[in-house]
């Protein structure tokens, strides 16, 4: 039974999908940097499921972690059934304050971290006939926000990127999606320096993004959103002019005022 291999897995919706693919019978490798939480998270899953869970701690900004995670894998002869792309990063506030550092973690992270990975694994699954790839992007993907200008161009990478691949993979009958969450509470909010109380929209649960993505993947969706008003706010946009939805995910997220 191939494994499935979840980036960002020591915490957070990462973590949450660890949990149930744990549950479901998976074999699972999880990579994060905090090592001390992916090894407690592993012997827990461990003993609840009976699944052989591997710990890989990598640093995602470096980019030479894909292929070593990669060479891990292969070196000890697992094979990868689906990525979940999860890992990521943000900073609140305005695109002209944010530090040169912080720019180039967050790109690394979130997009080339995700695309490296799917590189790697994706030809694997194309020769199997088989195998997914799940990109946890965002509803901030499908706009620029204000305020999180580079996170919501990230996102869009993720979305644009998961589409193109879903239309290559098809044939090899390999599925890709990207789901979009909301506001979720994961204390990643807090973590990107986001004022939780300004945001205009639900804050819900982690269990279920990764719920709604897995059922997005049995039903070899392209774009997932996890909640019905994500669905209704993705579909407005194609009524609303695009100076207007942008402003509104502004609002939305809190961060900027109108
Ligand atoms: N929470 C939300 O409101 C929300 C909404 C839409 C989309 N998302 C997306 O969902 C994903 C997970 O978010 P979350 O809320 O679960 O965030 P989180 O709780 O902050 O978890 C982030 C995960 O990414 C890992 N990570 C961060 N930098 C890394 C690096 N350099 N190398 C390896 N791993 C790294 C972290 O592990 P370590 O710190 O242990 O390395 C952690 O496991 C992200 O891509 C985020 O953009 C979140």
């Amino acid at each position: 039974m191939p494994h499935t291999l979840i980036t960002g897995a020591s915490m957070g919706i990462g973590e949450a999908f660890a949990r149930e693919l744990a549950s479901r019978g998976n074999d699972l490798v999880m990579v994060a940097r905090s090592e001390e939480k992916l090894r407690e998270l592993a012997s827990e899953l461990h003993a609840k499921h009976g699944v052989d869970v591997r710990s890989c701690r990598a640093d995602l900004n470096d980019t030479a972690a894909p292929a070593q995670i990669y060479g891990y894998c292969a070196e000890n002869g697992i094979d990868i059934g689906l990525l979940v792309n999860c890992a990521g990063l943000s900073r609140a506030g305005e695109f002209r304050e944010l530090q040169a550092e912080k720019l180039d973690e967050i790109m690394t992270v979130n997009m080339m971290a995700a695309a490296r990975l799917s590189r790697l694994f994706l030809p694997d699954m194309v020769t199997a006939r088989k195998g997914g790839i799940i990109n946890v992007a965002s509803l901030g993907g499908l706009q620029g926000v204000p305020g999180l200008a580079l996170y919501s161009a990230t996102k869009s990478f993720l979305i644009t990127l998961s589409e193109a691949l879903h239309a290559e993979a098809s044939k090899s009958g390999v599925r890709v999606l990207a789901v979009c969450p909301g506001f979720i509470d994961t204390g990643f909010l807090e973590r990107t320096g986001h004022n939780a109380s300004g945001i205009r929209l639900p804050i819900y649960g982690a269990e279920k993004v990764v719920k709604a993505a897995l059922r997005g993947l049995e039903n070899n969706r392209v774009r997932v959103f996890p909640t019905p008003l994500d669905g209704i706010l993705a579909f407005s946009q194609r009524l609303a002019s695009r100076k207007f939805t942008v402003r509104l995910s502004g609002l939305f997220a809190g961060i900027v005022r109108g």
